[in-house]
């Protein structure tokens, strides 16, 4: 069944290895390791991806000095005692015909000293993107034993078993600082010129092939043209990407969008990037060399769009990230001619990229079994020896997702929904601009699994306590959800429990303004008690866009202040300038009467009345528990899960359905 996708299932050859299909599963840090150790969580990470059918895997970053280690997970540097470690993870995906290669990187000037406890070392001691702090100018003999670093790494990675190893070189970190003119300011044989810029990068790959042999694997991750003035273009990249492989320096150039200049969100680039980002800048990497392989990277996302980056011939691999860690066994599904049931990634990096800035290990918002595969045996689930009549409460994505695993396992699921989709208030998300990715998940990919698996589903059933005594299921799990709260309430106020003037029929909620409820006024004033999160942020970008007025008022410092760790704050609030959104921060709601607003300043405690059409409240919803409560005594087995327990994220009603699902 390959044959859906031939050109991406042509094994290639990549110096003394073949892969077995053109998917990679790139570099990223997923920050699992224990006190710098690889840890079992890394183990069934990766093992899950060799299983699923990636045909390279690229291992998260070790640090190539003591200067560069920037995370507080970093593996440990050039320590011996991580051999063993490595070596479990490099023999398992090896048996399961996966090329195993390390990332090790070096930000340069952007440094973390919280983590490394050293100066940043760079070409020029510019200062670094990351923090307020300058960098450390390094001397000849400093490079030199940078460049010594490299080289000791890349040896030890021989040994623990790696083909190979893919050196950082995008993204404006310290291999390409020395490229770079506005980061390279030397005036001796490192600097100037483009063979002085580019002998850094040079001499570890030479010395790296002279230690570890002509079978071992030199790679590079790179990134497009710069976005600063005097800065390196693409023409510019083509031009070092030329010179190394005219020296059989490189045996692949992985070609990521972004960098730490000043557009460090596209490195990851969320859902409001177009679609296959990277593969024009990978094809004009493919255009300059001769020799080396190219992989394209970032908003690949699907085999079909990998198939048309290969068949095009843009590059010869394609990595696919976020797209993998969403669905472990996207290659095989692929290959089978089953491109459907992969679980599709929705971009929203809540999870992934969003919890590795928060210093904890990444996850899934789709995929609860990321990160768990050690616990979980991967991203499967057992069947049941006891196949029993399940009664699933409430389409939204807890409800899905018990019902999927459940079925999965050999029960009978009956789900009943009370609205006439499934999806719950994911599926106003979904209506947001630049979300509509998340009806890929549950309109699409939901429906299609519940449907082969024979799940039962009723719509339009409001169900009561009685209805469900009288169903008489073996199990019941209630995954009813949560409503907007509708009391005005503001953490800036603990004291006020409902907001003057809040029961006026000019007060509605983002719900009933998403699901097209209520149409309001033009003058829109939008309480977003939730730091900025999406059912503030995402509403007052919908209302934008039909071309109402938005004031926004917040008690954050910043507006879309929650989107940062997923990095779509920024372009949030490029938007919001764009489309006219007024921020008020610092600021809450004193109470609303008539059509005037008594907002004051939580700063200066300086009051002011505004007028506006229309209140809607963006604000902590609160559980719909009433089937929970009436339930509570009757001694039926009765579960409740996701915000029918407490209002929070699809990412915890997914997590908390798969966890209950795989123990019914
Ligand atoms: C959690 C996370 C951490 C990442 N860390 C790294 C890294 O350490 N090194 C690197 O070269 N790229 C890193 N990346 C970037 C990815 O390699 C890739 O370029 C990016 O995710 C876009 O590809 P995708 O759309 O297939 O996810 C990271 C990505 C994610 C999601
Ligand atoms: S958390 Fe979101 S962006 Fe990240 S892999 Fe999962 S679905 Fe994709």
């Amino acid at each position: 069944m390959a044959d859906m996708f031939p050109h991406l299932f042509k094994p290639i050859a990549l110096r003394h290895k073949t892969l077995k299909n053109r998917i990679v599963f790139g570099a990223h840090t997923v920050n699992m390791s224990l006190d710098g150790t690889p840890s079992d969580r890394h183990f069934g990470y990766y093992r899950e991806r060799a299983r699923g059918g990636a045909a390279m895997i690229v291992v998260e970053p070790v640090p190539a000095h003591r200067t560069g280690v920037l995370i507080r997970a970093n593996f440990r540097t050039q320590d011996e005692s991580t051999i063993p470690y490595f070596r479990r993870i490099t023999d398992e995906c090896h048996s399961h015909g996966t090329v195993m290669i390390h990332q090790i990187y070096h930000v340069g000037q952007h440094g973390d000293q919280d983590h490394s406890w050293e100066p940043y070392w760079s070409p020029s001691g510019l200062p670094s993107f990351h923090d307020q702090h300058g960098s450390h100018a390094m001397t000849e003999a400093e490079i030199e034993e940078m460049i010594d670093s490299f080289v000791t790494q890349a040896l030890l990675e021989q040994r623990a078993g790696f083909d190979g190893v893919d050196l950082f070189s995008g993204y404006n970190c310290l291999i390409d600082q020395f490229w770079s003119p506005i980061t390279n300011r030397r005036d001796d044989r490192w600097g100037g010129n483009l063979e002085n810029r580019v002998r850094f990068a040079a001499e570890i790959c030479s010395r790296i092939r002279k230690v570890a042999g002509e079978d071992f694997i030199i790679g590079m991750t790179v990134s497009g043209g710069e976005p600063a003035e005097g800065g390196l273009g693409i023409e510019g990249k083509q031009e070092v990407a030329a010179w190394l492989d005219t020296r059989g320096l490189v045996d692949y150039f992985s070609v990521g969008t972004g960098s730490y200049l000043n557009d460090f969100n596209k490195i990851v680039p969320p859902f409001m990037y177009d679609m296959m980002l990277g593969p024009p800048d990978a094809a004009k990497y493919k255009e300059a060399v001769k020799h080396a392989r190219v992989t394209a990277e970032a908003r690949v996302k699907t085999p079909a769009n990998a198939e048309k980056v290969i068949a095009s011939g843009m590059a010869d691999m394609v990595s696919l990230v976020r797209a993998q860690i969403a669905d472990a066994h996207l290659a095989n599904k692929a290959k089978d001619g089953r491109p459907e049931d992969v679980r599709p990634c929705i971009s929203c990096n809540q999870l992934c990229i969003g919890r590795r800035l928060r210093e904890t290990w990444v996850s899934c918002l789709a995929n609860p079994s990321a990160g768990r595969e050690f616990e979980w045996n991967g991203d499967v689930v057992p069947p049941t020896e006891k196949p029993r009549h399940i009664l699933v409460v409430g389409g939204g994505p807890a409800g899905m997702e018990v019902a999927r695993v459940a079925a999965e396992r050999g029960h009978r699921v009956t789900l009943v929904e009370r609205d006439a989709e499934l999806g719950g208030q994911f599926r106003l998300a979904a209506g947001q601009p630049f979300r509509g990715e998340i009806s890929q998940l549950i309109g699409d990919w939901y429906p299609h699994q519940l449907e082969k698996l024979q799940v039962r589903i009723q719509l339009r059933t409001d169900l009561r306590a009685d209805d469900i005594r009288r169903f008489g299921a073996d199990a019941v799990v209630l995954c009813t959800g949560s409503e907007p709260a509708g009391d005005g309430y503001q953490r800036a106020l603990p004291g006020t429990a409902r907001l003057p003037g809040v029961d006026q029929e000019n007060v509605c909620s983002a719900h009933d303004v998403l699901a097209g409820r209520v149409v309001p006024g033009t003058n829109v004033l939008l309480l977003d008690d939730l730091n900025g999160w999406w059912p503030a942020s995402g509403t007052a970008l919908h209302l934008a866009k039909q071309r109402h007025r938005v004031t926004l008022v917040t008690a954050a410092e910043l507006p879309a202040m929650a989107l940062d760790h997923s990095k779509t704050d920024y372009e949030t609030r490029r938007l919001f300038v764009e489309w006219g959104v007024e921020t008020v921060c610092t600021t809450a709601l004193l109470s609303w009467q008539g059509n005037s607003a008594r907002l004051r300043n939580l700063m200066s405690n300086e009051e002011e009345t505004r007028e506006f059409d229309t209140l809607v409240l963006a604000t902590t919803n609160r559980p719909n528990d009433g089937l929970s409560k009436a339930l509570a005594k009757d001694g039926i087995e009765v579960h409740a899960v996701g915000d029918n327990v407490a209002a929070r994220t699809a990412a915890m009603a997914f997590f908390e359905a798969r966890r209950l699902a795989m123990t019914l």
